[in-house]
Formats: C-alpha cells, structure tokens, sequence
C-alpha cells in the first residue's frame, strides 16, 4: 500500500468491460425511443464520459450538482442539497440519472426527487457501484455495474478529500495517506 491507495477491488480492464456491457443493455432499452443522462456531479464525471462514449446512438445529456457532505469524507450526514440544478427542458424525455455509487441512498433519493419536478416521461437510476449493507434509504438501481462490500473506496471518479478521482480503477482507501 502507498499513497494512501489500498487494494485494487475492480481493474481498469473489469471496469471497461463492464461499460460497455452496461452501454448495449442501455442501447437495447433506449434506441428506439431516445434518451436523456443525467450525471450527478463530481463522482460520475468519469463513468459519465466514458459511458456515452460507447453508446452508439444519439443521446442528450445535462449535469446536477448534489452535495451531501455535512459530515466528513467518509462518513457523510444531514441532509443532501442540490446545489447546480440541469439546464436542459427535459419533460417528455425518458431519463437516467447516473452516479458514481448508490451508499446510504440519501443523495439519489434526492436528485430523484429533484429530477421529478421536471416531469421527465420515464426516469431510471444507473450507478457504477452498489453498497447494499450501506442503505438507509430504500432504492434499488435499475442498472448497476458492481455490486461491492462496504469498503471506502477510491478512483474512476471517486474521491476521498477530493484527491484520487483520477485512478482508472477502483481501490480501497489506504491507511497511509
Ligand atoms: P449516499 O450515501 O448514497 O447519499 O452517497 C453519497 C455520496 O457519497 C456518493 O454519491 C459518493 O459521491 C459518496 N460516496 C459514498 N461512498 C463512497 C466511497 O466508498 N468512496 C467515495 N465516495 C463515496
Ligand atoms: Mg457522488
């Protein structure tokens, strides 16, 4: 361990994989009837990008800036605040809001709430990576693309202290930091 990154829990290799696996289901469900992405900012911002990327039919997509950290880093509590609201007019649209990870649950139950005063015609939930021991608030993803134990971890978009967003994969957070 150094640099404050533990144990590689999912590749860089597994993590494209499962991208584009996840871009043909998306493709599967929503070429025919279009489709808008909602990324929930910072954490999805790689996810995000690489995502549309392999999806191979025309999408729109605008951003929502939550921010649940009233506690610390690791342990955020209180209530979840949405701080940048999207731009794009997105009634009648089907939507997908996509997130880093769906832990307590608190910040998608919001920027859910929040996505459906717009009245969207459908809206989904699409998250790189689940904690289910975590949950406090009753949410299951519609699309998930790793289902992980309830470690703190780092990279592909995540962050503790704003640091190791940029990792192409994903680790614990180390001890040493
Ligand atoms: P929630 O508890 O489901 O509301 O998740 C709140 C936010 O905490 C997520 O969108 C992430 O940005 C962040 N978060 C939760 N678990 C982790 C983690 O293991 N590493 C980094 N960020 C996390
Ligand atoms: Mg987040």
């Amino acid at each position: 361990m150094k640099n404050g990154i533990g144990e590689i829990l999912i590749t860089e290799a597994a993590i494209k994989h499962k991208v584009s696996e996840l871009a043909q289901r998306l493709t599967a469900d929503y070429k025919h009837k279009g489709l808008t992405i909602i990324g929930v900012l910072n954490g999805s911002l790689i996810f995000l990008s690489d995502l549309i990327r392999h999806i191979p039919f025309p999408v729109r997509f605008d951003t929502i800036r939550a921010n649940a950290y009233v506690g610390d880093s690791i342990f955020p509590k209180g209530e979840v605040d949405i701080i940048n609201n999207i731009s794009l007019n997105i009634k009648d649209d089907h939507v997908l809001i996509v997130d880093d990870i769906l832990d307590t649950g608190k910040t998608l139950s919001s920027t859910i709430q929040a996505i459906k005063r717009h009245n969207p015609l459908s809206l989904k939930v699409c998250v790189l990576l689940s904690k289910a021991a975590r949950r406090e608030v009753e949410i299951v993803p519609d699309y998930c693309c790793f289902e992980i134990e309830n470690k703190f971890v780092i990279g592909y978009g995540l962050d503790f202290d704003n640091k190791y967003r940029n990792l192409p994969y994903i680790a614990v957070l180390g001890e040493c930091r």
